[in-house]
């Protein structure tokens, strides 16, 4: 029988912790609305007693989220408890952790105390927010470093006082996974009452084993892990909410399930990351954008020929749309192939071996090649559509929204259009578009203007987007609305290949 693994969410409490990541309220919704969707069964919304912010947050989530339980992060201390039990009033369903140091250094160097009046304290703050919710957490700080009959003393009492999930954090990243999966055990066989509560895992990365860490405490006998989006947290982060979840759904064996819609995965973690300017590492495990790209030779041949030769997710189980075959210099013919075969270039095994000896020569000059370089690779130069700019009329002027017709000459055939749109270039390149009757999306518009005494000018380099494939333009003119025209039909006339998969264009785009 599979058990059910608890996830705890806290990137809007432990994450948020990283200096230089803080967010507003509204952007707090906004996640903890993703989190829900996402399937996590506890969102810790805050620490209410730190700042106004906080309680705010904690108040606005409380409101908004219906299916998870809402926690507030307290000390062992009565207002704050106080304080958490107000914020958390909207809430449908309302946990209170609360918690104090486990470990001697906690005890004598932060409280000056003993073990005996830690105890005490510890009972105390968990009957003090019994009185306000039924659910209590509550958190041995540094658990990681604390003597494991104490730690399992600590637990007993407050399950004896209420708790109904005890946290067990390895607050500094110490414990190695066999240390921290033997604690679990030790808890568990040593704590009469433990089945009357959960035990959590919380563990953080400072060795890189927050993951590890917190398998090796599920593995024997916690049930409830404390994650965050992106690893994100103090210091190296916590564990990763995206490694935990895939590393269940993919080892069967460990016959354990969650909540987890891991398809939401990537975009959840993209939203996290852009909303707190925290850029995820390349090589991350799971979301990272390398994690699912394949740039060696014999991966990609492997990969080509089966995918599980190199990959033990499918990219789509985490919402990423298909893994990538990255052309570089140590790539072999296997993924030239395929990439010529996407394109729809035909090749046969001669033809292969030429184009790929050019390919080589191409790929050691770049990092990597995209697939305007294979199009230049393959037909020598970018046909040219031979469109030519005849003229191009605007109307402007407050309060007049922008008109623009252009006339394009098209294999001899003069075309012309008007449009509007939201400034002058605007609505040329949307009269552009609708001669050429495609649909291409401006990606990047970039002017240099130029002075020459009283003759202005301007030199325009685009980029846009054409079935999913960038391509680049140029123009100049002492018009700006000229020069960006022309860096517009510039950029058309390099589509030679898409006519290939073109079905309703009203004229072949190129020959
Ligand atoms: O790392 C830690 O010990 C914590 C507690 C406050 C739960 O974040
Ligand atoms: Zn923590």
């Amino acid at each position: 029988m599979s058990d059910k693994i608890y996830f705890f969410d806290t990137t809007l409490r432990d994450g948020e912790q990283v200096p230089g990541c803080q967010l507003n309220t509204d952007e707090k919704v906004i996640i903890a609305k993703e989190l829900e969707l996402l399937g996590v069964d506890v969102i810790e919304a805050g620490f209410p007693i730190s700042s106004p912010g906080d309680f705010k947050s904690v108040v606005a989530i409380s409101k908004m989220v219906n299916d998870p339980i809402i926690c507030a992060l307290t000390r062992a201390v009565e207002n704050d408890i106080e304080v958490a039990a107000e914020s958390l009033k909207y809430a449908k369903r309302k946990r209170i952790h609360t918690g104090i140091g486990a470990s001697d250094y906690h005890i004598k160097y932060k409280f000056n105390s003993t073990r005996d009046k830690i105890i005490e304290r510890a009972i105390a703050a968990v009957k003090y927010a019994k009185r306000y919710v039924e659910d209590v957490e509550f958190y041995a700080e540094d658990a990681g470093r604390a003597d494991n009959v104490f730690l399992a003393k600590m637990v007993e009492a407050v399950i004896k006082a209420g708790a109904t999930v005890v946290n067990i954090p390895d607050t500094t990243g110490y414990c190695l996974p066999e240390v921290y999966g033997e604690k679990i055990n030790f808890l568990m066989e040593n704590v009469n009452n433990v089945h009357k509560a959960i035990l959590s895992c919380h563990c953080h990365n400072d060795l890189g084993m927050a993951t590890a860490n917190t398998i090796a405490g599920i593995q024997n006998g916690a049930r409830q892990v404390e994650v965050t989006v992106n690893g994100i947290g103090e210091r190296a982060g916590n564990t990763s909410l995206e490694e935990v979840a895939m590393i269940i759904q993919t080892h069967k064996g460990l016959t354990l399930h969650s909540n987890i819609k891991s398809q939401r995965i990537n975009g959840l973690s993209q939203l996290v990351s852009k909303m707190m300017r925290m850029p995820v590492q390349p090589n991350k495990a799971i979301v990272g954008a390398n994690a699912f790209a394949h740039s060696s030779g014999i991966h990609q041949d492997g990969v080509i020929k089966h995918r599980e030769n190199y990959e033990i997710l499918a990219p789509e189980d985490v919402g990423i749309s298909q893994s990538s075959i990255v052309l570089t210099a140590r790539s072999g013919k296997a993924a030239l192939r395929y990439h010529l075969e996407r394109l729809e270039y035909k090749v046969d095994a001669t033809e292969l071996e030429e184009v790929y000896q050019r390919f080589l020569i191409l790929a050691d000059g770049k990092k990597d090649l995209k697939d305007e370089d294979l199009i230049l690779l393959m037909d020598g130069q970018l046909i040219n559509n031979n469109i030519e700019v005849c003229d191009v009329q605007i109307v402007s002027g407050k309060p007049l929204q922008p008109v623009a017709t252009v006339g394009l000459n098209i294999k001899d055939e003069i075309y012309r259009e008007s449009a509007s749109g939201n400034g002058s270039i605007n609505a040329a390149f949307n009269a552009i578009n609708s001669i050429i009757d495609h649909q291409i999306t401006l990606d990047d518009f970039e002017v240099q203007s130029l002075l020459h005494g009283n003759r202005e000018g301007g030199k325009v380099s685009l980029r846009v987007l054409y079935n999913n494939i960038n391509y680049f333009g140029y123009g100049e003119h002492e018009d700006l609305v000229m020069a960006s025209v022309e860096a517009y039909v510039n950029a058309i006339n390099k589509m030679n290949f898409i006519k290939k998969k073109n079905v309703k264009a009203r004229f072949s785009l190129a020959s």
